[in-house]
């Protein structure tokens, strides 16, 4: 039995060898690397003409060395990646060939971007963005920096954004004391407000008359950079010893399903402080009817996409009334303001 196996797993290999043997795999060839728009690469390479067609199953490995290590492989001779280019992009590809159950690979093909000219210190620093969802359902975006340590004072910084297919430069800036750009706004982008995860490219280079300045991009998430707007209507009001408190979701085409909340409620009395997280949008709460409390509520995102930044607080409500708890403190409190009014009037007579 044992034999029989052994003879056959002889002669399936013998089969396999001559074939594996015949059969070369060749590079392909014409690698090129293309910037098709901000924070995009175009990969592209020919079939290798001297590679046979035959039977054979051709796809190619790519591998993505910077500035993001990735590894795939496809059965297109193209391929589209998203990525910061200002430290350059780097990839190999190569071919398979499969081939019953073979799998053979060629050698490797290297093409390189090289990053764009300047030294790095002329690059922006600390890079954020903002946006936001507006009243008529459109996205405002804001971003601030700082210029490079070696940016001369002359440096003229632009700001680009691209969100899909659309590019657009700011035309609106705010600047430092040198009259450099450091911040801009958009009150209105292309940015989709119902779409999830999309990512918002940001471009900055600039010019100067002393030198080069590189350029730096750097990629949000659409969501994660969203200042989630204040939540609206709310309303606290007193019934028996509990605070009740209601409330609308913020601005936004999500469902109030989408939102959670940070309740801050604080006792003027006791000084006693609290955050709540409230995933309804109401809420009610047993309090010390004696103490005045003052009340606020933002907003973020808890399912739906990604979280946001909290919104900012809602204006200050104040509930309930400071009660002196004892007639006795009561009674004499008023004595001790009316002996120092008395005092007082004595002294001012006196010295007239
Ligand atoms: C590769 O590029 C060369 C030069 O541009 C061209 O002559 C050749 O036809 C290309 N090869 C393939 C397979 O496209
Ligand atoms: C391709 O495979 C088919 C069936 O598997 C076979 O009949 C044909 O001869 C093969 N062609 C070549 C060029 O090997
Ligand atoms: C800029 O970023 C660096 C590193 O991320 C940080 O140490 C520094 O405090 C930031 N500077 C300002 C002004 O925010
Ligand atoms: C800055 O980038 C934009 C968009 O890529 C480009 O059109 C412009 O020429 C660049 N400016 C400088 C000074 O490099
Ligand atoms: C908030 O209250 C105002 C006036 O009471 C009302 O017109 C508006 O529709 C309310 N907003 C929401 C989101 O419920």
């Amino acid at each position: 039995m044992m034999r029989v196996f052994l003879i056959l797993l002889w002669t399936m290999v013998q089969q396999n060898i001559p074939q594996a043997a015949g059969v070369k795999v060749f590079p392909p060839v014409n690698f090129t690397l293309t910037v098709s728009s901000l924070a995009q690469v175009l990969l592209h390479w020919e079939p290798n003409p001297n590679q046979e067609q035959k039977n054979y199953t051709i796809r190619y490995d790519v591998k993505i060395l910077s500035p993001v290590p990735e590894e795939y492989d496809t059965k297109k001779t193209h391929s589209i990646r998203t990525a910061a280019l200002h430290n350059g992009f780097s990839a190999h590809v190569r071919t398979l060939l499969f081939h019953n159950d073979l799998q053979m690979r060629s050698d490797w093909v290297k093409e390189n971007l090289p990053p764009p000219p300047g030294d790095p210190e002329t690059s922006v620093t600390n890079l954020s963005c903002v946006t936001r969802i507006t009243i008529s359902s459109t996205v405002s975006l804001h971003c601030s920096w700082l210029p490079g340590q070696e940016a001369p004072e002359d440096t003229k910084y632009s700001l680009f954004y691209r969100y899909e297919t659309y590019t657009e430069e700011c035309q609106d800036y705010i600047k430092d004391k040198w009259n450099r750009n450091t911040e801009c706004r958009f009150s209105v982008t292309h940015i989709d407000p119902e779409e999830v995860d999309k990512l918002v490219v940001i471009h900055i280079n600039g010019s100067s008359k002393y030198a080069a300045i590189k350029p730096f991009q750097q990629l949000f998430n659409q969501n994660a950079i969203e200042k989630v707007n204040v939540p609206r209507n709310v309303t606290v009001f007193l019934e028996q010893n509990d605070l009740l408190a209601t409330w609308e979701k913020p601005i936004s085409p999500f469902p109030k399903e989408c939102f959670e909340y940070e309740f801050y409620l604080f006792n003027l009395k006791s000084g006693n402080k609290q955050i709540l997280k409230i995933s309804s949008n109401d809420f009610r709460l047993q309090i010390d009817v004696t103490s005045r409390y003052s009340i606020q509520i933002r907003a973020n995102h808890r399912i739906c996409r990604a979280r946001g930044f909290w919104s900012d607080w809602s204006e200050i409500i104040y509930v309930g009334q400071n009660k002196l708890e004892n007639p006795v403190t009561w009674i004499l409190t008023v004595l001790c303001v009316f002996t120092c009014c008395t005092f007082l009037l004595v002294a001012i007579i006196c010295k007239m």
